[in-house]
């Protein structure tokens, strides 16, 4: 049977829901996913109409371009149920204007935007029994494109596929991280892809990853590609440290990532009256603060973790600790973002998007 939705996408019913199988109290981040998936094509030169179908495989040729390179780009964000039960969504205009970016540094076709917006409201709408209600909890949704022209020509696809899945999250807490601040590796150069949610920016960073987790450390802060002297963003997270009372973020350039964490954490700090810098942070600055112990903080920014405090890092096989700080920027900061995301405090910058 195939009805239509609200805002007239078509949808394709499950026959049965899979929603009584799934534990939600013991969720593993990107291991479950809803009922169903947006999809929608890229043929003769245009997007065609997005579908909701059943959640299900895909099949591609094996010379897809994606699989040979690369063509794929994609975003993060979530939905937030309150207590109302009504859904939000945080700043999702930010992760269209950066879908697009990404695309076209990928030479994708850039994606339509009510599209995109009615495809996230009527699959959230469809899913929203799967997006649970308090603190911590969302569904994590994953907008994406690959490149589906079967051809081994390294050139543009001239065939897309654009899809939406929905993964429920519980709150994603990393444990205790420690970083190792990269001497070597890189995970963009200037002019690159960096600042694109391009595929293969992750895939480059897991093996360097690997090595930094074999000697203990959770995630590598990464530096500028010329020198290693500057500090930019760690592993899927922009990065923050503060310096006695003031909070210093690195600006963004073509190698980092533009967060909307990181610009919305920027935003709250200035309005509860902190000093925030954002400026090139040297290596140097960061371990003569650490020896002085002015260093009080570093935490990470992004969708999956909201903000998550480091603990610790490493630096040309030298260790440095980070005190434990009562009333730390980390957790009000992290409160104040999550009261807006949960419609718990009032909306001042105009961030709650509601489905
Ligand atoms: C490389 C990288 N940096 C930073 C972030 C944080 O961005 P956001 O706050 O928009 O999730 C992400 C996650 O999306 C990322 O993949």
């Amino acid at each position: 049977m195939k009805n239509n939705t609200l805002t007239g996408i078509q949808v394709t019913p499950v026959e049965k829901s899979k929603i009584d199988q799934v534990d939600f109290e013991n969720l593993i981040f990107g291991q479950v996913f809803t009922d169903h998936m947006l999809v929608c094509d890229y043929v003769d030169g245009e997007w065609q109409r997005p579908e909701i179908i059943p959640y299900q495989s895909i099949q591609l040729d094996p010379s897809a371009r994606v699989f040979h390179y690369g063509q794929a780009i994609f975003e993060g964000m979530k939905a937030y149920k309150d207590d109302q039960d009504d859904i939000w969504l945080f700043r999702p205009d930010e992760n269209y204007i950066r879908f697009n970016k990404s695309s076209k540094r990928l030479a994708i076709p850039e994606f339509p935007e009510d599209y995109f917006f009615e495809g996230l409201k009527s699959i959230v709408q469809l899913e929203k029994d799967w997006a649970k209600k308090g603190r911590g909890n969302s569904l994590y949704l994953r907008p994406f494109v690959i490149a589906t022209e079967s051809s081994l020509v390294a050139a543009p696809s001239t065939h897309y596929k654009f899809m939406i899945i929905c993964s429920p999250a519980k709150s994603y807490y990393a444990g205790e991280v420690r970083v190792k601040i990269a001497e070597s590796f890189s995970r963009a150069a200037d002019g690159g892809v960096g600042y694109a949610k391009a595929a293969g920016n992750y895939a480059a960073q897991f093996y360097p990853t690997n090595l930094a987790k074999e000697k203990g450390f959770q995630q590598i802060i990464w530096t500028d590609a010329n020198s290693h002297e500057y500090l930019e963003e760690a592993g899927t997270m922009n990065i923050f440290f503060r310096i006695e009372d003031t909070l210093l973020t690195a600006p963004n350039n073509d190698r980092i990532l533009d967060g909307v964490t990181r610009k919305s954490i920027i935003k709250l700090a200035e309005d509860k009256g902190i000093n925030v810098e954002v400026r090139k942070i040297a290596v140097k600055e960061i371990v003569e603060a650490a020896e002085n112990n002015t260093l009080k903080e570093i935490f990470g920014s992004g969708t999956a973790a909201v903000i998550n405090p480091i603990a610790g890092f490493s630096y040309k096989e030298k260790e440095y600790n980070l005190p434990h700080v009562e009333d730390s920027y980390a957790g009000h900061l992290k409160k104040a973002l999550m009261d807006i995301q949960y419609n718990i405090s009032e909306d001042k910058f105009g961030w709650r998007y509601k489905i």
